[in-house]
């Protein structure tokens, strides 16, 4: 049986952190992953330069049930926190855009800084591991075994009321006074995902939050296929908007619908059946622009004016398939308003999204209410902690989900 203070379960992003930081207090900490590699996902992220932090990070670019709760964690470690975590490394990065910071190299550059920092405060890092059972030992039912443990998970809490964990893992039983979940959401279950933290969180008594994907693609079945599959590859920058949310960036046709980054924060907004509204001219109002036109240059056609604004087979496709094109002139004043509205108000009802095959995050999860936002500890079960996205809080795309998963796993490190 190995005896330990911390076992942090899901060497990710959240784990990683909360690990390094909990031994840099000297703690003893095992990070268990059964994967053959930790932080996978942070390899994989950011199109493979990981898009770290956000220089804009604010509690109004994350989605919870309980939007209160990942302020007091996002105060006390912020970006610039983990800038000075990045810069103590000497890793170079650069902003891309809206305070997006990339690394100038590639996504490893973080992972090893986090590695390189576990093993300087020295943590244990098992990998292949898996978790088989979790049982809660309490300070009454102890044998003579357990008692070292429970004695210093006095020490840690002060209040002589905290028991610990016992866990059956494929690396042997182990015992610790705190148990961290940071084993992530749903989404890339070829990454490693699993839905084990919201298990566990249901064997102590937690309620789980419907979860769905989030920062995610739409497909389209209807007539709508054949346009994004001609325009597969065409990024065109629009205001997008949902449930009285909108994003101002490009959206990209693909061969399966619509994705880029404005689709992908909407998609966290939208339910199933919902329209979204894409105004395809951001920057001027299309009534007016039409008007103007038809004034101007009676004799052009309309897809010729549209090829001005979107690129030629963009403006040709859409003149022919939605309004048949012809002299501008030639349109009523009805016709044209219906241009403009199209335009700048297109309906699009997404058949569905492509779930978590694809997805960024995971929306929903262990629900904030029933956790601590001091300390991200179980209000139910004490000495268990959750940290990252297996709780239900979901960040922007441009870097937020990371700085949660900083700021979580730091805060529950404090009080492991
Ligand atoms: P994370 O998923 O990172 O880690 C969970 C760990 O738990 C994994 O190592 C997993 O193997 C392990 N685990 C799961 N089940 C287990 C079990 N039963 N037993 C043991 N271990 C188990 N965000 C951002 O801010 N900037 C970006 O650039 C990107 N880019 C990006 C690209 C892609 C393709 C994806 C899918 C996601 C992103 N994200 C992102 C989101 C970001 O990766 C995500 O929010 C964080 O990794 C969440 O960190 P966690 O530590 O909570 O989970």
């Amino acid at each position: 049986m190995q005896d330990t203070d911390v076992v942090v379960m899901g060497a990710g992003a959240a784990g990683l952190m909360c690990a390094l930081t909990a031994a840099g207090r000297g703690r003893r900490v095992v990070l268990l992953d059964h994967a053959n590699k930790a932080g996978k996902k942070i390899l994989m992220s950011g199109g493979g330069n990981c898009n770290f932090t956000n220089l804009y990070t604010e509690p109004a670019n994350f989605l919870s049930q309980n939007p209160h709760f990942c302020k007091s964690a996002l105060a006390r470690y912020t970006q610039w926190d983990f800038i000075a975590l990045v810069n103590k490394h000497a890793v170079p990065y650069h902003e891309k855009k809206l305070g997006q910071l990339f690394c100038d190299n590639k996504s490893i550059d973080i992972l090893r800084l986090l590695l390189d920092e576990c093993e300087a405060a020295g943590v244990q890092l098992l990998l292949n591991t898996s978790i088989e059972q979790i049982e809660r030992e309490e300070t009454s039912a102890h044998g003579a075994e357990g008692a070292d443990v429970i004695e210093r998970a006095k020490d840690i809490e002060g209040d002589g009321s905290a028991g610990g964990y016992r866990l059956q893992t494929t690396a042997g039983p182990m015992r610790c006074a705190s148990l961290v979940v940071a084993t992530g959401g749903l989404s890339i279950p070829t990454m490693g995902a699993t839905g084990f933290g919201y298990q566990v969180a249901r064997q102590f008594g937690h309620n789980v939050l419907p979860t769905r994907a989030g920062l995610v693609p739409f497909t389209i079945t209807d007539q709508l296929k054949d346009l994004c599959t001609e325009l597969t590859g065409t990024s065109v920058d629009c205001l997008v908007s949902c449930n009285g949310k909108s994003f101002r960036e490009n959206i990209l046709f693909t061969h399966r619908g619509l994705s880029g980054p404005a689709i992908l924060q909407i998609s966290s907004y939208w339910l199933p059946g919902q329209a979204v509204e894409i105004n395809l001219m951001p920057d001027r109002d299309a009534a007016d622009w039409l008007a103007r036109q038809r004034d101007d240059r009676p004799n052009a056609e309309l897809k010729t004016l549209l090829g001005e604004v979107f690129t030629k087979k963009m403006a040709t496709l859409i003149a022919e398939q939605w309004f048949v094109s012809k002299p501008i002139k030639q349109y009523t004043h009805a016709e044209l308003d219906q241009i403009a509205t199209r335009l700048s108000a297109w309906q699009v009802v997404p058949a569905g999204t492509e779930g978590y095959r694809t997805a960024e995050v995971t929306l929903g999860g262990v629900d904030t209410r029933e956790v601590s936002s001091k300390t991200m500890e179980s209000l139910k079960s004490p000495g268990l902690y959750f940290v990252g996205e297996v709780l239900d809080v979901s960040g922007h795309l441009g870097g937020f989900n990371f700085q949660w998963a900083w700021a979580s796993g730091h805060a529950a490190a404090q009080y492991v």
